[in-house]
């Protein structure tokens, strides 16, 4: 689908979602989940700016079968996608002179950040940004569509999800970051009540039902599993998990890498979302090493493994892949794809889901 069709049709489809997306809507019959499972992380987004309608619904027209919301609260306590609560990179903020004494310097997760901050807005405020690109000099064609989508909130991009079901009759599913759960708790703007309440409330309650939620934290899984049945996965990123560093534990993501971390991950957790060098670390030359034992202790363990993150373009693939110099050109990410497939992998996150449907076709 050409982008200019794309973009008449969210226009229109945002005008026409409240009559067609009803939580009582027949949604078509669950199947089995296919394999390897295309998450179109943050979307589209190597096509479209991330965590806008625009994005997600180009990641299920070209056949993902989940979209990866990452999720912030505003200061009213409503979630909105958004990568970072952070606004500055991937929304025009900096350009609204109305909004400029927000800006503040913070500490979030550890980190001290300059910029605009979620938190500090309202759902309204919120509404009235425009998303941008946050990597234009590698994702050009992407910067062409700055200032044309909205920051979603979570109940849109879900009545986008039961639309698209209806048109692609298929299951589409939902794969849920919470980001920043300490943060938001220690401002008392915890995410993980009006998570699962909003899911509930459009019919997301079962494992069976098809939704995810991630976290790079432990404690917020381990409190949803209690709360829900909805299936959990467990990020792994490097060092510790913030949670677990804030409250002075010594668990590091390595520990819970081992065949032991893993077993004791299943408890709480359905599956788990590994930086891709968990599975197959880079060598000093930047090319793809051998394959680690991961995809198998985690097997062992009963969870699915889920990597993060594919990427088509040079700048983000192993040194022998890369079609030129040139970051932002697109080298052989099918390549890369189908080594981690070898490996064992159960499904992957993708900017560009086309490339994986693809793949999938092929084998
Ligand atoms: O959630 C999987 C992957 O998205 C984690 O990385 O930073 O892109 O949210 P990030
Ligand atoms: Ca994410």
């Amino acid at each position: 689908m050409q982008i200019q069709s794309l973009r008449h049709w969210l226009v229109a489809a945002s005008l026409t979602l409240p009559l067609f997306a009803h939580a009582g809507d027949a949604a078509p019959t669950a199947r089995a989940e296919p394999t390897p499972l295309v998450i179109g992380h943050r979307g589209a987004s190597g096509y479209v700016p991330e965590h806008t309608l625009a994005s997600y619904a180009l990641a299920v027209l070209q056949g993902a079968d989940y979209i990866e919301p990452d999720l912030v609260m505003t200061r009213d306590g409503q979630l909105v996608a958004r990568h970072d609560n952070e606004l500055g990179l991937t929304t025009n903020v900096a350009a609204r002179a109305e909004f400029a004494e927000r800006k503040r310097t913070q500490t979030v997760d550890g980190i001290s950040l300059t910029g605009w901050f979620s938190e500090d807005f309202t759902l309204a405020e919120l509404k009235s940004l425009h998303a941008i690109e946050r990597i234009p000099a590698i994702r050009p064609g992407n910067a062409r569509l700055d200032g044309a989508f909205a920051v979603p909130t979570l109940q849109e991009i879900i009545d986008l999800v039961k639309t698209l079901e209806r048109s692609e009759k298929r299951r589409i599913g939902l794969y849920i970051e919470t980001k920043h759960p300490t943060h938001f708790q220690q401002l008392g703007l915890a995410m993980e009540g009006p998570l699962l309440r909003t899911l509930a409330r459009n019919g997301y309650q079962d494992k069976r039902d098809p939704v995810y939620i991630q976290s790079f934290e432990v404690d917020n899984l381990r409190q949803m599993a209690q709360r829900s049945r909805l299936r959990l996965v467990q990020l792994y990123g490097s060092g510790q998990p913030y949670d677990q560093q804030a409250q002075g534990s010594s668990l590091t993501y390595a520990q819970m890498a081992t065949a032991e971390g893993l077993r004791r991950v299943a408890r709480y957790a359905a599956g788990v979302g590994p930086e891709k060098s968990y599975v197959i670390p880079r060598d000093a030359a930047g090319n793809l090493g051998q394959p680690t034992r991961f995809v198998a202790d985690a097997h062992a363990a009963g969870l699915k493994v889920h990597p993060y993150t594919f990427r088509a373009e040079n700048a983000f693939l192993p040194t022998s892949l890369r079609s030129s110099e040139r970051p932002e050109q697109r080298g052989d990410s099918a390549a890369e794809m189908r080594a981690y497939l070898e490996a064992g992998i159960d499904g992957l996150f993708t900017d560009q889901p086309d490339i994986a449907v693809r793949l999938r076709g092929q084998r």
